[in-house]
């Protein structure tokens, strides 16, 4: 294994598997038009599962197509949460390829100076935060990142937004269990209450993609 594939690994091969709650969040914020996404570095597949059951066909690649190297497959969008170390060359590659890259980074991910032509870029739509730490292994009690999806969309038009994503009280990982909570307590799902919550507050208005992509979330119908 390659210095810059490997790099430097928090855990062996980076193994932070994104939780279903946090890809859940995102669900909203894809754009009409995306049918295919590539999750290049899936690891065991987690954000995958959320965006295949949410309609999507999803490819996933990992370490056997490097994928700052790698003969570039045919997708609409490209969204995954990449090894920590590499995250700036898959941001550039990923906007070197398609039209609608979202990336799970630190909250803060955004304010290195070394990072700014990332942010600068028009493209740079804004960001989802997590209102919820993602617990990243059992056991890890008291998780002290914040992290946010981090979206760049070449129909974007004018400053990055900030949207704020709610997860379910629990924050838990166990869909059927969720399931069977939100059934007898009859919660909508993540997408559903984010959009709730935006028309309650009288902020939901017609989606213009041309005006703004990160206002209004959508869900798939
Ligand atoms: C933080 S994990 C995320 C896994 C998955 N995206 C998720 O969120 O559950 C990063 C993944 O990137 C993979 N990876 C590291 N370098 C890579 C490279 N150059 N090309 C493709 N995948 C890579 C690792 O093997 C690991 O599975």
């Amino acid at each position: 294994m390659s210095q810059r594939v490997s790099g430097y690994e928090r855990k062996p091969n980076e193994a932070y598997h994104t939780p279903h709650w946090v890809t859940r969040t995102l669900l909203p914020y894809i754009p009409e038009g995306v049918r295919v996404i590539w999750e290049p570095a899936a690891g065991t597949g987690q954000i995958a599962e959320v965006l295949r059951e949410a309609g999507y066909r999803v490819i996933t690649t990992d370490l056997e197509r490097d994928f700052l190297d790698c003969i570039p497959l045919k997708c609409d969008a490209i969204i995954t949460n990449p090894p920590y170390n590499l995250a700036v060359p898959f941001i550039l590659r990923a906007l070197t390829l398609v039209p609608f890259v979202v990336m799970l980074l630190r909250v803060d991910f955004d304010s290195a100076k070394t990072r700014a032509p990332l942010f600068d870029d028009r493209r740079f739509a804004g960001k989802i935060i997590l209102r919820k730490r993602i617990k990243w292994f059992p056991g890890d009690s008291g998780p002290s990142d914040n992290h946010a999806w981090f979206v760049w969309d070449t129909r974007h038009v004018g400053p990055p937004n900030i949207a704020y994503a709610y997860p379910t009280k629990d924050g838990q990982d166990d869909r059927s269990a969720k399931a069977s909570r939100r059934s007898k307590s009859r919660e909508p799902a993540v997408g559903v209450r984010v959009r709730q919550q935006r028309l309650r507050r009288g902020v939901a208005q017609r989606r213009n993609a041309d005006n703004d992509t990160m206002q209004e979330p959508r869900t798939r119908s």
